[in-house]
């Protein structure tokens, strides 16, 4: 719907966007914070080590040699080539070249460019409930219909390819794939992949697939889209830098794709913003082609946190959480608590904020109806903050 004065017309699109479903929490906690409060965040979206040394000295070396100029508007070609070669052998498909590679400013940029490049008005876009709050606002924004499979507890919040079936219609132009899962940490089995990907070819859909959290696996084997030997007639795949190197601010995404995909995709950056960050591109190089034994034990840092949470939470009377497979994120079912309150989960999370200065975010802000009983903790914060944080959230309870 169109808002706004004559004057002030804005068009369609741009109306179909929305904050994140997170926003007024994040705010309130600054706030909240700057009057001196103690905030303890389990808000948060991003790890809590910092970017490993020798990536952050590559861009530096980058920027002492003047690497500050315009660079291809698809990546840099060693950047690219590095993504070739990681994604092969990290997803086991082994035949990825540059040319099907773009580099990108995160991830979310990629989320826009493939939906923005094929999703026309009344298209369907197949969308899992919860999720990543960006999928339902882009299509919105391409005048798409987002379409949700919900995503439910009993199935430990798996995408079932039953569930994606009784969606498809001949409108269903894509459907979106998050494994490992934001919020709820779920990873999806190679069966259910194959079955999303079995339905995807028989129905001529697209499939855009966001594994930006694939190093966070912490029980049974991860499986990519990519395994399919046919992906490249009709797969989109999406990573980044941010969660497994720890560079949120850097920017630095990328997306897998046939060539003439990549070729579409290149008009677009071309035209809008001209490259990715020249020098974050060789910091970007210096994360793919380094060492990634550090991950190791960060990787045992989280589970150690991810299995104290799922410990602790289903001690609290009426919380029952799973322990995800994936991620860093838990996503405990909270509707005991809130049938006996009366009260919504929005205004418990916003009441756990206001009396004791912990954020845990409503698993409505994911964004959609299924998220209603459940709460998304992240655990990018040190164990001492998450012990701390949960005696203040059972203190309140
Ligand atoms: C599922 C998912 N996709 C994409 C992103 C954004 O990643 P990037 O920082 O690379 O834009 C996030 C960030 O929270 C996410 O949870």
């Amino acid at each position: 719907m169109r808002e706004g004065n004559l004057a002030l017309s804005f068009g369609n699109s741009i109306c179909e966007l929305k904050p994140a479903g997170t926003f007024q929490y994040s705010r309130l906690a600054s706030e909240l914070a700057e009057k001196g409060k103690e905030i303890i965040s389990f808000g948060i979206g991003e790890p809590d080590f910092p970017t490993p040394r020798h990536i952050v000295n590559a861009a530096i070396n980058a920027l002492r040699d003047g690497f500050t100029k315009y660079v291809p508007p698809q990546g840099i070609p060693e950047f690219r080539e590095e993504i070739a070669r990681h994604v092969s052998e990290f997803t086991g498909t082994g035949d990825i070249i540059p040319e099907e590679t773009m580099v990108l400013p995160g991830a979310k940029q990629a989320i826009f460019l493939a939906i923005a490049s094929y999703v026309e008005p009344g298209d369907e876009v197949v969308i899992p409930d919860p999720s990543f709050y960006s999928y339902e606002h882009l299509t919105r924004y391409a005048g798409g219909k987002p379409i949700f499979v919900p995503l439910k507890e009993e199935n430990d919040f798996r995408m079932l390819p039953e569930d994606v079936q009784t969606l498809i219609t001949n409108r269903t132009k894509m459907i979106i794939i998050n494994s490992p899962h934001n919020p709820t940490g779920t990873v999806l089995t190679e069966a259910d992949i194959r079955g999303i990907l079995d339905l995807a070819k028989e129905n001529s859909i697209l499939v855009v697939s966001d594994e930006v959290y694939d190093h966070y696996i912490y029980e049974e084997r991860f499986t990519s889209v990519l395994t399919d030997p046919e992906w490249r007639d009709f797969v989109v795949y999406i990573n980044s830098l941010s969660k497994t190197y720890s560079m949120t601010g850097w920017r630095l995404g990328y997306i897998v794709a046939n060539k003439e995909a990549i070729n579409r995709f290149t008009l677009f950056a071309v035209n809008s913003y001209s490259c990715t960050t020249s020098f974050a591109q060789k910091a970007g190089v210096a994360a793919l082609s380094g060492p990634q034994d550090f991950f190791v034990d960060i990787l045992e840092k989280y589970r150690k946190r991810r299995d104290f949470l799922y410990h602790e939470l289903n001690k609290i009377r009426g919380v029952r959480a799973k322990n995800p497979a994936g991620a860093f994120y838990i996503f405990p079912n909270i509707k005991e608590i809130l049938e006996q309150r009366k009260l919504s989960t929005e205004e418990i999370v916003m009441q756990l904020l206001k009396k004791t200065g912990v954020v845990m975010l409503p698993g409505t802000a994911f964004p959609h109806k299924a998220g209603e009983g459940y709460l998304r903790i992240s655990y990018g914060l040190p164990i001492k903050d998450i012990s701390k944080g949960l005696e203040k959230f059972k203190e309140f309870l």
